[in-house]
């Protein structure tokens, strides 16, 4: 089982850049997942993906994104990169998800998606990660990942043991109301008003 590598929601990184990089590998198990997933349970494992990703790339960009902007050297340049292939990346999650896990392409276009996100996540890794490490401390770092763990705390991505099946997921519908909803969580976690 591949529970406890896949469930955000009990992740242990209390340093921002540690806990976005474990999602980074989230994310890629759960592609894995949903590619080696039986007919019948594909879509399941494809909300679950959904969901990750959501709380993951809002989070990056209410939180992570803008102190970058501000802290790191040529920051306003390589954060606009990052908004760009995440603003492609939605577009493809949101194409995949209208036509649903029963379309003929459908493995065919998880395969672009994942393709645009992993090289987007080394992009981030690479230009964005390491030099918000060296410029920030490590208790910025620690006040930084509070917004992470809320967004991550809404959205678990497998039922508890011990809970019901009624489990009471705040992440559903499409991928953009996913992501409206991770905001509001993540704002008010962080003390911002709308
Ligand atoms: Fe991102
Ligand atoms: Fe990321």
């Amino acid at each position: 089982m591949t529970y406890q590598k896949t469930a955000p929601e009990r992740m242990t990184e209390t340093d921002v850049i540690d806990l976005l990089q474990a999602q980074h590998g989230m994310i890629r198990d759960l592609f894995d997942e949903v590619e080696r997933a039986p007919a019948d349970r594909r879509g399941e494992a494809f909300t679950r993906l959904v969901r990750l990703l959501a709380v993951h790339e809002t989070a990056e960009e209410e939180i992570v994104h803008p102190y970058a902007r501000a802290k790191i050297d040529g920051g306003e340049g390589i954060v606009n990169d990052r908004l760009t292939e995440e603003d492609q990346a939605k577009r493809l999650l949101q194409q995949l998800d209208q036509a649903g896990p029963d379309a003929p392409d459908f493995m065919e276009n998880l395969l672009v998606l994942r393709g645009a996100v992993e090289a987007h996540a080394r992009a981030e890794e690479r230009y964005e990660f390491a030099q918000l490490r060296a410029h920030t401390s490590e208790a910025e770092r620690r006040a930084l990942a509070a917004g992470v763990k809320a967004a991550e705390a809404m959205a678990p991505t497998h039922p508890h043991p011990g809970t019901t099946s009624a489990t009471k997921n705040l992440l559903v519908g499409t991928p953009m109301a996913m992501m409206d909803r991770a905001r509001d969580v993540i704002r008010k976690a962080m003390g911002k008003q709308d």
